[in-house]
């Protein structure tokens, strides 16, 4: 049993739909998050500033004695050396792995869609994990530069016109290669979802990268004996790295029901 917080890190926002799912599973868990809201986005940046940046938030978050590490970020786990990662004084995930797992177990006709940011479709890292997975798989990427500035900067309501033509513009080609199943490979992607899923079709499986993430990682915990045996009562701290107003008008939209708790700004700099 451990009684440490769970820490958390993105680019911006788009991570928060990760915490919302651990919040939700391990609701006797702390968390402290940081979104390093001041440098988004990562991914249209060179892979060695992406790195970079990477080390910093995984520094800041092990200053907060953290037991465990969720990069909640496509970018980040696509670009984050895994030997690197693997010599961390705590377990680190990203969330490729999970996405990609239930991307297989949910495609019925081995077509695969995968949007993501220009760093993380780049990388191919997704697409390597599924073809392990799934050699036979037909896999359509599709980079959406636009999503993550749409979303930070709250174009996410219904039916907005202007995201809804952004969507058409990246995900025609994908549609029309008849995907049955779609990785959203951002965290920030989520916020979109249900204009996502209008344009795609009801028989396309939408996967939700951030969420599946937050599953495994419960799951991980408890494999390693890391839970902290509550059952209930777990806090969430929020760190950002420019003001913390946008965090407050935006973190309804992507904590729900979890939305509160203290915000503070943090130099990532120094880190
Ligand atoms: N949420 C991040 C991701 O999953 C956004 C990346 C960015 O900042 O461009 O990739």
């Amino acid at each position: 049993m451990d009684t440490r917080p769970i820490g958390v890190f993105d680019s911006g926002l788009g991570g928060l739909t990760a915490v919302r799912q651990l919040r939700r599973v391990l609701p006797g868990e702390d968390i402290v998050y940081f979104g390093d809201t001041g440098r988004v986005p990562y991914g249209s940046r060179a892979h060695d500033t992406i790195v970079q940046y990477a080390r910093q938030d995984i520094h800041f978050l092990l200053e907060q004695d953290v037991k465990f590490i969720i990069a909640a970020c496509g970018t980040v786990s696509s670009t984050f050396p895994p030997e690197e990662a693997a010599k961390l004084p705590v377990p680190y995930t990203g969330v490729v792995g999970a996405a990609c797992r239930a991307a297989v177990a949910a495609t019925r006709n081995r077509r695969v869609g995968l949007i993501g940011t220009a760093a993380t479709i780049r990388s191919g890292s997704y697409a390597a994990v599924i073809r392990d997975m799934m050699p036979d798989a037909k896999i359509t990427a599709r980079a959406c530069p636009l999503f993550v500035p749409l979303v930070e900067n709250g174009y996410v309501n219904d039916g907005n016109p202007v995201t809804r033509l952004v969507i058409a513009e990246y995900l025609e080609e994908v549609r029309a290669a008849g995907v049955d199943t779609l990785i959203l490979g951002c965290t920030h992607y989520p916020l979109l979802k249900k204009m996502i899923g209008d344009f795609m079709g009801d028989d396309v499986t939408l996967i939700d990268a951030g969420k599946v993430t937050a599953q495994a990682a419960a799951a991980a915990l408890a494999d390693l004996d890391l839970l902290s045996g509550r059952t209930g009562g777990g806090t969430a701290r929020y760190y950002v790295s420019d003001t913390p107003d946008n965090f407050t008008q935006q973190e309804q939209l992507f904590l729900g029901e979890y939305a509160g708790g203290p915000v503070e700004r943090i130099a990532i700099e120094s880190y």
